[in-house]
């Protein structure tokens, strides 16, 4: 096989890449390790930036998102049980909408495979290779067959457990990392949220979330042991810690759990996330901490740029955008970390904290609550900076 974009992975970044590219006359095929229904019902993300959301609409698969996805116009931060709004109509004027990830994969993947691009699931035994010529190449098994796409560029949009990373060799990247000592463990429950916005509720058995798929089907997450296991949550414990959390600022409807599950929680970036004409996109090259909702907005972000600079070089024969694509993405990739970061150690409990510590984050909540310039600050990293 002989391609333009040779592309490893379909999750947002791969499938958007894909997209952007086709949208200016730029071929490409998609390479996946799992099958399509796996890939369509994987339950992650929920949270589209203000940028993106009129990206995919840009891109012409906003429709369902229009239809079904829920705008959101400010957030609730919750003190103890005392709720405080965030205003982000009033203090930037944008907004975020709620749309499962797994919707934005199932929409783009159905506006792929319906323009006729090509993308083979359940592959086997991804290596690359040729990295550093002009003719890099894919090599996988698929049905049973070996086989090979010759490209003239890799995006490696395969995630934090794919291969492309691992195929730097040694010596080039450098690694920047954080464990944090807790996880969330995550719940979708048939039953209404308890707020028609989020609340991202900081007490003192530790933190939580309320978010939603829709009016009607609950998204809700607790602070948990690193390692803790599933098997120790019941349902009935899970509810109970989530009224609590929740500190009588609402009522939580309960409901059936249609799923639950544990989320480790780390911060990782690699740099460069370039290597010859291998390019890195998405998770395959950092990881944030979900508290902020930044993952898949920072792998529409990367291909945005990766898809620039690939239009730069294939319209006006013009290099230096793919030459500075990691320089480029990584100052919004570090934006976002920061902000993760920031956002993860002021809401949660950590194992070996101070009194200090605790006075110092009631303080900086405090503050973010009752500060505009503070809301402000929040609400414009919240919704989104567009890429440059
Ligand atoms: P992925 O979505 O991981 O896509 C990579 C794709 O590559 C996958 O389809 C994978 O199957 C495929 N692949 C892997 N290896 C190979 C290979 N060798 N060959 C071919 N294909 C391969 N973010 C938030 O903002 N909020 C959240 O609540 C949130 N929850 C999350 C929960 C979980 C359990 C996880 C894992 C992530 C969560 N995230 C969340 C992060 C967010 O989902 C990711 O940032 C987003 O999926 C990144 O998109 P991506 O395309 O870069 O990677
Ligand atoms: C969701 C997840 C997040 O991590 C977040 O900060 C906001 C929303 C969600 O799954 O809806």
């Amino acid at each position: 096989m002989r391609t333009q974009v040779g592309i490893v992975g379909a999750g947002p970044a791969g499938l958007m890449l894909a997209r952007l590219l086709h949208l200016q006359g730029i071929e490409s095929i998609i390479i996946e390790n799992r099958n399509r229904d796996y890939i369509e019902n994987r339950i992650r993300a929920g949270l589209i930036e203000h940028w993106a959301a009129n990206l995919l609409t840009d891109v012409g698969v906003g429709a369902r998102m229009q239809r079904e996805g829920v705008q959101h116009w400010g957030i609730n931060i919750g003190i103890n049980g005392a709720l405080h709004r965030i205003d982000f109509k009033a203090l930037v004027d944008k907004r975020v909408i709620i749309y499962g990830q797994q919707e934005v994969v199932k929409d783009l993947v159905g506006r792929w495979l319906s323009d006729g691009g090509p993308l083979l699931f359940e592959v086997d035994s991804v290596t690359i290779h040729d990295l550093r010529t002009q003719r890099p190449k894919i090599r996988f098994t698929h049905q049973g067959r070996p086989q090979e796409i010759d490209c003239d560029f890799i995006a490696g949009c395969d995630g934090f457990h794919g291969i492309c990373r691992p195929s730097f060799p040694e010596g080039i990247l450098s690694i920047f990392e954080r464990e944090y000592p807790f996880g969330w463990l995550g719940i979708l429950s048939e039953s209404p949220p308890p707020d028609h916005e989020l609340i991202y509720s900081y007490t003192d058995r530790g933190f939580a979330l309320y978010t939603m798929r829709s009016p009607t089907l609950a998204r809700l997450y607790l602070q948990c042991d690193h390692d803790e296991e599933i098997e120790n949550w019941p349902d009935a414990r899970i509810w109970d810690e989530l009224h609590k959390r929740l500190g009588g600022a609402r009522t939580l409807q309960e409901g059936t759990m249609l799923q639950k599950g544990i989320t480790p929680m780390r911060s990782f970036v690699v740099e460069p996330m370039q290597y010859g004409r291998l390019f890195l996109a998405g998770d395959s090259a950092h990881i944030v901490p979900p508290t902020g909702a930044k993952g898949m907005n920072l792998a529409f972000a990367d291909v945005m740029m990766l898809s620039r600079a690939l239009i730069a070089f294939y319209k006006n024969k013009r290099n230096e955008a793919l030459e500075n694509y990691s320089a480029t993405c990584l100052r919004r990739v570090w934006y976002a970390q920061r902000f993760s970061w920031w956002m993860t150690q002021i809401m949660h409990r950590f194992p070996n904290e101070s009194a200090f510590d605790r006075r110092r984050q009631l303080s900086d909540l405090d503050y973010l609550t009752s500060s505009r310039a503070a809301a402000t600050s929040l609400a414009e990293q919240y919704v989104g900076l567009p890429p440059d």
